[in-house]
């Protein structure tokens, strides 16, 4: 298949692994040991996301690589009784490169507000580390034509207050949460058309060329057999993603969908 590269020149495509609540610490070095080898001529931006346990593990392993090490979560606190919680600082420590933030199970199942979303996107960024935002529908609100709106008030709460100059640490996910985990892939269209829903609204929340030069992921049941398809379109740039992450073999072929 021929990848239409439209504004790709301009977007370099950023493939990422969350690794969710999986693997122990011998797992999480195998894995990223075959992933490293595996991927060490991949041009595209590359990230995997192991759980807290195995980050300095997997720091070790994937140090002055071209993989990028990411956390699946941080604390809105910088430090202090915040029991259970991993702070920004901490992360650092451990050799964390990138955190993902307002993922769809954060939301719904520990309860996380776009407020907390929010500062905890900007005490990220304060402390240096990148940050991929999610956001995304649920099935109700999609079948209720809601997609669009839900989509534009977790981006624009999630932005609240963070300046243009910041924009350069924070990728864009957009993770239907009907489709994720469910094997129920967005279609291309579908997906790229809430990328531009999402690509128009940063151009009108900060200056037009944002809207252009931001990169948006997708993510939801991406895997070796669609994740060509999702690629193409022009305003998808790439992917998180979760289940097909947890082998090389997948995530192999899905990060190197091109060559
Ligand atoms: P999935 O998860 O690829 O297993 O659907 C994606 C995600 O939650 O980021």
């Amino acid at each position: 298949m021929i990848i239409i590269k439209g504004d790709h020149d301009l977007r370099n495509y950023y493939i990422a692994g969350n690794w969710k609540m999986h693997k122990n610490r011998e797992e999480a070095r195998e894995l990223a040991r075959e992933l490293v080898k595996g991927l060490e001529n991949c041009g595209h931006t590359l990230m995997i996301a192991p759980p807290f346990t195995a980050l300095t593990e997997v720091a070790a392993i994937v140090k002055g690589t071209n993989i990028l090490l990411g956390a699946q979560n941080v604390s809105l606190a910088e430090q202090g009784a915040h029991t259970g919680e991993i702070s920004p600082i901490m992360l650092k420590d451990c050799g964390v490169d990138v955190v993902i933030i307002g993922h769809s199970e954060r939301r719904i199942l520990y309860g996380e507000t776009d407020d907390m979303i929010n500062k905890k996107i900007k005490l990220a960024l304060s402390h240096d580390l990148d940050v991929v935002f999610c956001v995304g529908e649920t099935l109700d609100q999609r079948e209720g034509g809601e997609a669009e709106g839900v989509v534009t008030a977790q981006v624009k709460k999630g932005l609240n207050g963070i300046d243009e100059s910041d924009l350069r640490g924070i990728t864009l996910a957009y993770e239907p949460v009907w489709a994720i985990g469910t094997g129920k892939t967005a279609t291309p269209e579908d997906a790229d058309a809430i990328h531009g829903v999402i690509r128009s609204l940063l151009g009108g929340l900060y200056a037009a060329s944002i809207g252009d030069s931001m990169v948006i992921q997708y993510g939801g049941s991406v895997k070796p057999d669609n994740v060509q398809s999702l690629m193409s379109m022009e305003n998808i740039d790439g992917a998180l993603v979760g289940g097909a992450s947890l082998k090389a073999e997948t995530f192999i072929p899905i990060a190197k969908f091109d060559s």
